[in-house]
């Protein structure tokens, strides 16, 4: 199967609510390149997985239109494979009879190619010791090892993934995540991934999808959305990922209007390609805008992207006429401006 696009345009799903309905998704236009991998973040209730199951079919959609590309001769259902955050995998079967369930749902009798697809696949994610084993024999991560190969039987184009490393430690998640990426290169196939977690975001994806309220709210590269967020559940959801968020001994204290003698605090997010220029020595030169470093942290991209390190730095200055000048001059050079408030110092 090769790799499948997808593109939804304005998708629209209500649920009965009281005498009336309920929006579950409003005007959802999605696109998703082939062999990419998407990341669809949003707090919970965003209506991620109603999104997805949508996408899978497994829900109806009111209004809109799901197109995926290449169409296909075999039913769709059957190109697109879908992993869950719960393990789904049947107790009393062994692992290669989880494996081998696609095939067996169908009602296709299994022939040695399968089990030898089974045991080859069982070996791309590490588990070939433990065909014969039950899934309460497994660690978690092990578990969503045997879903990942039980989805890949039927050479899907498109996996579905909703909070596939919710359960899981940190050390697990990362693991399964390079998994996930192996196969979105070997397999070639089209990834999207469900997530509330902006770090299983950096670690895995190149475009990623914000969803509040049943609403995209913002989409984009990785990069571009985490230098640039546009809305304020992005910000948020940044934040509270490690390096995001300002100390809350300042944050408590900064105030959104400008009292005599507050100073502005400013937030600045440095790519690669910015951390290398004199930035803020040219802006003290030309601008008579001298900064105090309030805070800062550096963060780590995937090696999906160009662009490996961003960080964050806080910095604090009195406001003079030309600070504006000053902040269209670091936005001009690549450099995330975010006005945050005023503060004084005592
Ligand atoms: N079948 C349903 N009937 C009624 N409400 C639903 C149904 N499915 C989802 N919802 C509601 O839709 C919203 C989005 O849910 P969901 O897609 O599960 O969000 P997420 O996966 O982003 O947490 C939630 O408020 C949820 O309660
Ligand atoms: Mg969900």
């Amino acid at each position: 199967m090769q790799p499948l696009s997808i593109t939804t345009t304005k998708l629209c799903k209500s649920v009965p609510y009281g005498d009336g309905a309920r929006a579950i998704l409003s005007d959802v236009s999605l696109n998703v390149r082939a062999s990419s991998i998407t990341a669809l973040i949003g707090r919970s209730g965003a209506g991620k997985s109603t999104l997805l199951r949508c996408l899978n079919g497994l829900d109806t959609i009111d209004s809109g239109e799901i197109s995926i590309a290449p169409k296909s001769e075999t039913q769709q259902r059957l190109d697109v494979a879908m992993i869950f955050q719960a393990y789904t995998l049947l107790s009393r079967s062994t692992v290669l009879q989880n494996v081998c369930l696609t095939i067996t749902l169908q009602g296709t009798t299994l022939t040695d190619a399968h089990t030898q697809k089974a045991m080859q696949l069982l070996a791309e994610v590490g588990l070939s010791d433990k065909a014969n084993a039950y899934p309460s024999e497994l660690s978690g991560g092990q578990r969503q090892r045997v879903a990942i190969a039980r989805a890949l039987m039927l050479d899907p184009g498109l996996l579905l993934c909703d909070e596939l490393t919710s359960a899981l430690d940190p050390k697990t998640t990362v693991e399964i995540l390079a998994l996930l990426k192996r196969v979105n290169k070997d397999h070639g196939v089209t990834i999207i991934l469900v997530t509330h977690d902006m770090d299983v975001v950096k670690e895995v994806a190149d475009t990623v999808c914000v969803m509040d309220n049943g609403y995209i709210v913002e989409q984009g590269s990785v990069i571009d959305v985490l230098i640039k967020p546009k809305h304020a559940v992005t910000r948020q959801l940044i934040d509270a990922t490690t390096g995001g968020a300002l100390p809350a001994f300042i944050s408590d204290r900064i105030q959104a209007n400008q009292a005599p003698n507050a100073d502005v605090v400013l937030k600045l997010i440095f790519t690669e390609e910015s951390s290398t220029k004199p930035i803020i020595a040219a802006v003290a030169t030309t601008f008579n805008v001298c900064f105090s470093i309030i805070a800062g942290s550096l963060d780590n991209l995937s090696d999906q992207h160009a662009n490996h390190m961003f960080g964050h730095l806080w910095v604090s200055c009195t406001p003079n006429d030309k600070l504006e000048a000053a902040i269209h001059y670091m936005t001009d050079h690549g450099v995330g401006v975010e006005t945050l408030g005023y503060i004084v110092w005592e």
